[in-house]
């Protein structure tokens, strides 16, 4: 079992986590600021990722466990790790070869990170790996407004992507400090590919005749589409939307074998149908121009009509996992790192395959699609005849034929069982919380743990992605959100024997311990990551597991029953993901300054579980949580 990541799983017996060591009203959020200088210089002047000293980390790992165990585990973890970390020990020695490790790379985690997270993680990367993003609706109906608006959507990531080219995207910043930009340079021409036991990722951008094109696919049929006229400037709106048009009038037929379903595989099924479907050349070719392309567009058909109240959650449905085999699910390459998705009735959004980046620079990229959507077309289209655009054939054999009906059916399932439900709370956002001087992703977080107690009567393992960019080719690291402050507040929350004045006392202590998590994460000096290097340097070092990674309390450590992502936009969007555990929720949100938008999912294969009802139950601890604060007069912190 796994955990998630920022946002993709981490294996039991793993860990993922990440911190700023500042008050946090002093910390600024990603912040966006043009400077001068080459990608290379700023990459090289960012600090390396730290080791964390090992007796701070068993410290702090058995104040995370408190909450979530039991106090006999606890008492055996103690004594695991006194055994563990003591002088001359199996500790010391990982620790030391983590240390030579980080000597040699750039940095220590990174590429462990990428492999025992993504690509040696072999469930479906649809509902458990990759994030979905749901962008505020478009205004069009009906085909011509589809098409108009991808071409437009095509053109403003064609206009990202000179800034990435020329490398003058602009450095982001988090407290003050620049961010890594590396995830910026995977995202485009890059794709996974899978593999018998383990996948990989290929990045073409890199290569010395960089792609020129992208694929679109229509009716689950697959089209190259050169996106550069012969002087190398990009296609214009205009342009682009003629190309797509001669495309859906070429791929009208609506009972094609659905070739992308394969990618929803589990991953050791489809690296085994993989090697089959390349047997052919013509196939090989094909799927080498998907793979190759800049990024996929992908031309939906229509979704299960819903009721109004649950247009959003449907669009979540639609850009995670495209609603099964009879909807859109075959109308995607789950494998390539980038798809952009453009319903038939405004509704559109993105998916993007987790190995090569994580959800801000992602958004970002978003934001500045969705700015460039809004504004006149400026670039005049050059009088040049452009080249039909190719469809990409397939040649199917009965077992082609075979793997793709079993695709489908366990898509099927897949998409039957994922519970989501994308909400706004609309009575406010960053707002209130900042009004009575609290982090509003921390007093989130608490609520979050106030509606999970409400819910199951106990806490959980909480995962929250930290964002480790601070430090070059940084990732993730966990925001352990169930603390013994959160686990306080929440069991006094609606003890009608506590006084408000208490009540409220605990609430800003656990917030306050959340945002020292955090500033703690960001700053490289959390657990979970260094507990995954430790163990993976056993591995390494070939030295008998040490037993505080076979003990049941760092299985309960790693069984995310939430995991959670902050990830906020400038558009009105929310992004989404599945659980991590199949009793667990997916909580991502974005909090906006006066709303919150909200995808929560689960499973229904669950009994205890329920999307909906916790919407609503992290809903009410919201409003439980402002009540209590304007009710009760506050001990300065
Ligand atoms: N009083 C008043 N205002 C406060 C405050 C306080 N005590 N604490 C924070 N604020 C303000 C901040 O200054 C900021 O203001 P702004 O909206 O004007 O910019 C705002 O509240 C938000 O701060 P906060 O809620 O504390 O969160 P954050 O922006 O620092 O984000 C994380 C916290 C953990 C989400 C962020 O550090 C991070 O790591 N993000 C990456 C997540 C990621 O990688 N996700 C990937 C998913 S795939």
């Amino acid at each position: 079992m796994w955990g998630i990541c920022s946002r993709t799983m981490v294996k039991v017996g793993m860990a993922k986590p990440c911190g700023l060591v500042k008050p946090c009203h002093l910390v600024k959020p990603v912040s966006v600021t043009r400077v001068s200088g080459r990608y290379l210089t700023h990459q090289k002047g960012l600090p390396a990722l730290p080791i964390p000293p090992l007796q701070q980390t068993c410290e702090r790992y058995i104040s995370a466990l408190e909450p979530i165990v039991e106090v006999d585990e606890l008492k055996n973890t103690k004594e695991l790790l006194d055994e563990f970390q003591k002088a001359g020990g199996v500790g010391e020695r990982l620790q030391r070869g983590l240390e030579k490790r980080a000597s040699g790379t750039d940095n220590w985690l990174s590429q462990w990170w990428v492999q025992v997270a993504y690509l040696t993680y072999r469930l479906p990367v649809v509902v458990h790996s990759s994030p979905g993003l749901v962008l505020p609706r478009m205004n069009f109906r009906d085909k011509q407004g589809q098409i108009r608006f991808a071409a437009k959507l095509i053109a403003g990531v064609l206009d990202f992507k000179t800034m990435i080219d020329n490398e003058t995207l602009p450095v982001e910043y988090l407290g003050g400090k620049p961010l890594c930009m590396n995830q910026y340079y995977e995202l485009l021409s890059s794709c996974r590919i899978p593999g018998l036991k383990q996948d990989s990722v290929v990045n073409h951008a890199k290569s010395p005749r960089p792609p020129k094109h992208i694929t679109v696919v229509h009716n689950f049929q697959f089209f190259v589409l050169d996106v550069y006229n012969s002087d190398g400037t990009p296609l214009t709106s205009n342009q682009l939307c003629v190309q797509l048009e001669r495309i859906c009038s070429s791929s009208l037929q609506t009972n094609m074998e659905p070739i992308g379903i394969l990618t929803t595989q589990h991953r050791d099924q489809w690296g085994k149908a993989y090697l089959n479907l390349i047997k052919d050349k013509t196939n090989k070719r094909s799927v080498s121009a998907i793979q190759r392309s800049i990024f996929t567009l992908c031309l939906d058909g229509a979704m299960p009509r819903g009721s109004e109240e649950m247009r959003r959650s449907t669009a979540a449905v639609q850009m995670l996992h495209g609603g099964g085999s009879q909807w859109n699910s075959g109308n995607r390459w789950f494998d390539k790192t980038l798809q952009f998705i453009v319903g038939e009735e405004g509704m559109c959004g993105a998916i993007y395959e987790h190995a090569p980046a994580e959800g801000p620079p992602i958004v970002a990229l978003i934001d500045h699609v969705v700015d460039y959507t809004g504004k006149p077309e400026t670039t005049r289209c050059p009088m040049v005849p452009l080249p039909m655009p190719q469809k990409l054939p397939f040649n199917m054999t009965p077992e082609i034929k075979k793997d793709i009906e079993e695709a489908k059916h366990d898509m099927n399932i897949l998409a039957e069982d994922l519970d989501m439900r994308v909400t706004v709370f609309g009575h406010f956002g960053k707002n209130v919380p900042k009004s009575h001087k609290m982090s509003p992703d921390a007093f989130i977080q608490i609520a979050l743990q106030l509606a999970y107690y409400r819910m199951h009567q106990r806490c959980c393992a909480t995962y929250e992605s930290a964002s480790l960019r601070m430090f070059r080719l940084g990732r993730t690291d966990t925001i352990r959100s169930a603390s013994n402050a959160s686990a306080a507040f929440v069991k006094a929350f609606d003890d009608l024997n506590k006084q408000n004045t208490e009540k409220v006392d605990l609430m800003g202590k656990a917030v306050a311990a959340h945002r020292s998590y955090t500033n703690m994460a960001i700053s490289g000096q959390a657990i979970d990551r260094h507990l995954l290097g430790l163990k993976l340097q056993a591995v390494e070092e070939n030295v008998s597991m040490p037993k505080v990674f076979t003990d049941p309390a760092y299985a309960k450590a790693l069984h995310y029953c939430l995991s959670t992502s902050q990830v906020p936009s400038k558009a009105d969007c929310v992004m989404c993901f599945g659980p991590v555990v199949s009793n667990g929720y997916g909580v991502c949100y974005n909090p906006m300054e006066n709303h919150i938008n909200f995808a929560v999912s689960s499973f229904n294969a669950c009994e205890e579980t329920n999307a909906a009802r916790m919407a609503q139950a992290v809903e009410s601890a919201l409003l439980d949580m402002r009540t209590l604060l304007e009710q009760t007069p506050r001990a300065k912190l």
